[in-house]
């Protein structure tokens, strides 16, 4: 069981306001970039990393690998103006991998165990995604207006990685593209060609870094996992 994985990092981080992309803010001294690149380096099923990114970062991109010994990735592609953007032009560049992983640069702390059970689920059934049950009580609302009350327990917050065969992912962007339809994730892609998608469960912390106050959750959540 090996797989390939896209790594989507060419946001600009708007939402996080450090004036730079948020990738290159650090955690323990090391950037999040890194701690996320780190994860498929030491794991021993990645047979390559692709990397999308922002062009005014590949110089301190590039040099980041260099100093931290990152020597998985095989492409680096320039991002595109939304994520699916980005990840379409990674996935032009994907030749070998029977399993491709798509996760999010910002999302650190994904652990190996369940990068595995996706890529087995992916290899068995075509396409697999990590998530958690929803916690709070879900309703929907307009206007400022509640409409009605969700029933909870159907329920789920999706994360990355999303584990797909090739073949079904590219077709799935290729669609995609033709229809103009742009997704909130990759497996949304899948969905609406009808292909059925198995859903594993992963871990509260694996947060995606997006808002300042994000970065209180992680240093707690590095914290726990060093101790
Ligand atoms: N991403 C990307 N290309 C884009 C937009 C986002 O590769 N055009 C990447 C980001 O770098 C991030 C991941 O997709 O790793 C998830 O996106 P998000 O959390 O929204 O990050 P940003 O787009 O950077 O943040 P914001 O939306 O706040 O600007
Ligand atoms: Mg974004």
């Amino acid at each position: 069981m090996t797989y390939q994985v896209i790594l989507p990092a060419a946001g600009q981080g708007k939402r996080m306001g450090a004036g730079k992309n948020k990738l290159l803010l650090t955690l323990n001294e090391i950037p999040v970039l890194i701690h996320t690149l780190k994860v498929f380096e030491e794991d021993e099923a990645c047979d390559g990393i692709i990397l999308a990114i922002n062009p005014q970062d590949e110089m301190e991109f590039k040099a980041l690998l260099k100093e931290h010994t990152i020597n998985k990735v095989i492409e680096l592609v320039p991002g595109g103006k939304e994520r699916q953007h980005s990840i379409y032009h990674a996935l032009k560049t994907v030749k070998t991998a029977d399993v491709i992983l798509v996760h999010d640069a910002a999302r650190p702390f994904i652990r190996k165990e369940h990068i595995h059970r996706l890529t087995e689920k992916a290899e068995e059934t075509g396409a697999a995604i990590i998530g958690v049950p929803a916690k709070d009580t879900m309703k929907k609302v307009q206007d400022g207006k509640v409409v009605e009350t969700v029933e909870r327990s159907s329920l789920w917050a999706i994360q990355t990685p999303q584990a797909f065969r090739i073949s079904l992912l590219k077709e799935a962007y290729e669609q995609a593209e033709k229809d103009d339809f742009v997704g909130t994730d990759d497996s949304s892609l899948v969905e609406r060609l009808g292909y059925p998608v198995a859903m594993v469960e992963g871990d509260y912390d694996n947060i995606k870094l997006t808002t300042p106050e994000d970065l209180f959750f992680a240093e707690a959540i590095s914290k726990k996992r060093n101790s």
